[in-house]
């Protein structure tokens, strides 16, 4: 018998990514987002032949392609389409693109929606049909003004051109997109509050199960997605699932976009591959950081629900999944905040405190009430003028948040506090003997 295939070789290098390898070609807006240069630049091609090939294709793509979802908690994307596949009971399917971006750090999708809109008008049509969706629902965040007339005008174009409505694209399948502009709260980024919201109510979130693809909007079966998910598929479809998961490692594939910013030479937005490390990507696109990798403090890896990891981690940290949930943090949305030596990182997670208090919806005991406890501990932590056991008592406070909320916003103001405590415990601790030694030796001098 001939002897068994050698075992395939996993890649261990990540990265640079090459100009051609990009899905998303105009996002530093430096050439025209309209429908006859995104042309040019490839969108839009054999679109026609991509819904033909029908559901089950597209759906399997997208399967073979490995991509997890990017909107912050990584649910491989094929599989979730697949859930959409079930005997028609008349009622109508949607898919809701999930434009809500208000991660703090994150702006990725805000790039695409600016500079390359006919990426996610077009992967609406793709994807659409892979979930039997007639009708897609952008739902953006309240402040991206110019993004949402951007956007408009983009399907504006598609719809004059013959790609959107009646027989979009020639290929008999009818569809249509719709924007609708949200108004301003952070929580209407979670998929069942902004369901809610989409229907025109409070943007409060459901319990789940039942999952969206079960009851979504309306009360019918709906996939929500985020935008650089969405507009990544075409891309997919057209270059075939297997050249995107040949970027990254098992269960980390593909392309993906990053945001940095902070104490970093030149903040950007960069698609590279997965699995490239922090510390390439930092150097590489970012110009480095501030004063040197040796002056960095800690990074936040994937926006602000992320928990920060101090720089002996980020040396090593590959930029996916797996590899940061093992450093006990997340990709999330894959927006690095990074801090130099001369951030104050107690302030930092502090002012986050105040952020997801400020934002907590009310709904459940944990969160509206344990965002306030967050908030006024690490605010005492800052000037120093909180007792050591009060350090355990943050870490107790964030652990009955975890897990015991509707919605993952509890879980996203508990672990960056976590973060806070787990490593940079020490610093906590002589800020609260620095002040204590102040006001001994004040109340000593008045004293004496
Ligand atoms: P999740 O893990 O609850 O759900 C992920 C997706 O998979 C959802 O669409 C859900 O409906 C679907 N799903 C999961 N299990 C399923 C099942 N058994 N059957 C059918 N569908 C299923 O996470 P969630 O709440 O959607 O996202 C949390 C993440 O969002 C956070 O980790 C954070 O990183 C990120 N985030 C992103 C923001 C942004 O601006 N992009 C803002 C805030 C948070
Ligand atoms: Fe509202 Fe917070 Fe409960 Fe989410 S976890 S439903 S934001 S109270």
């Amino acid at each position: 018998a001939a002897p068994p295939p050698p075992p395939k070789q996993e890649k261990t290098v990540f990265g640079p990514l090459k100009d051609e390898d990009r899905i998303f070609t105009n996002l530093y807006g430096r050439h025209d987002w309209r429908l006859k240069a995104a042309m040019s630049r490839g969108h839009w091609y054999k679109t026609k032949e991509i819904v033909l090939k029908g559901r089950d294709w597209i759906t399997n793509e997208m399967k073979v392609s490995g991509m997890r979802g990017r909107g912050g908690a990584g649910f491989p994307t094929g599989l979730k389409w697949s859930f959409m596949h079930k005997p028609d009971d008349g009622r109508p399917r949607y898919l809701v693109v999930n434009a809500d971006e208000g991660e703090p750090g994150t702006c990725k999708d805000r790039e695409i929606m600016r500079h390359d809109p006919h990426t996610l008008v077009e992967g609406c049509l793709v994807s659409g049909v892979a979930m039997g969706a007639r009708a897609a629902y952008i739902y953006i965040r309240g402040e991206f003004y110019r993004e949402a007339c951007t956007l408009q005008a983009a399907i504006n174009e598609a719809y004059d051109a013959g790609f959107l409505g009646k027989n979009a694209c020639g290929s008999g399948y009818d569809y249509d997109i719709y924007v609708h502009r949200g108004a301003g709260a952070y929580i209407c980024g979670e998929e069942t509050s902004l369901i809610e919201s989409l229907e025109g109510k409070a943007g409060k979130p459901r319990l789940k199960p039942p999952f969206p693809a079960d009851v979504g909007v309306f009360g019918c079966p709906t996939t929500v997605n985020n935008v650089e998910t969405i507009a990544a598929a075409p891309t997919v479809c057209r270059r075939g699932g297997a050249w995107f998961a040949s970027f990254g490692r098992d269960r980390n594939r593909g392309t993906k976009l990053f945001n940095i910013s902070g104490h970093v030479n030149n903040p950007c937005t960069v698609e590279e591959e997965m699995s490239i490390t922090m510390k390439e990507l930092i150097e590489r696109h970012a110009g480095g950081v501030i004063g040197g990798w040796d002056n960095l403090l800690a990074v936040i890896p994937g926006g602000s629900s992320t928990p920060l990891i101090p720089k002996n981690v980020c040396d090593t940290v590959l930029m996916d999944f797996d590899s940061l949930v093992q450093a006990q943090t997340a990709l999330g949305t894959a927006a690095l905040i990074v801090m130099n030596k001369q951030a104050d990182v107690v302030k930092c997670i502090a002012r986050l405190m105040d952020f997801y208090k400020h934002e907590s919806c009310g709904q459940c005991t944990p969160c509206r009430e344990g965002t306030g406890w967050m908030m006024r501990l690490t605010n005492r932590f800052v000037t120093g003028d909180a007792r050591p056991e009060e350090i355990d008592l943050l870490w107790e406070v964030s652990k009955q948040i975890e897990g015991h909320t509707i919605c993952a916003l509890g879980d996203g103001a508990a672990w960056p506090a976590q973060g806070l405590i787990r490593h940079f415990r020490p610093e906590l601790e002589r800020r609260m003997a620095e002040f204590a030694a102040k006001n001994s030796t004040k109340t000593g001098s008045s004293q004496s």
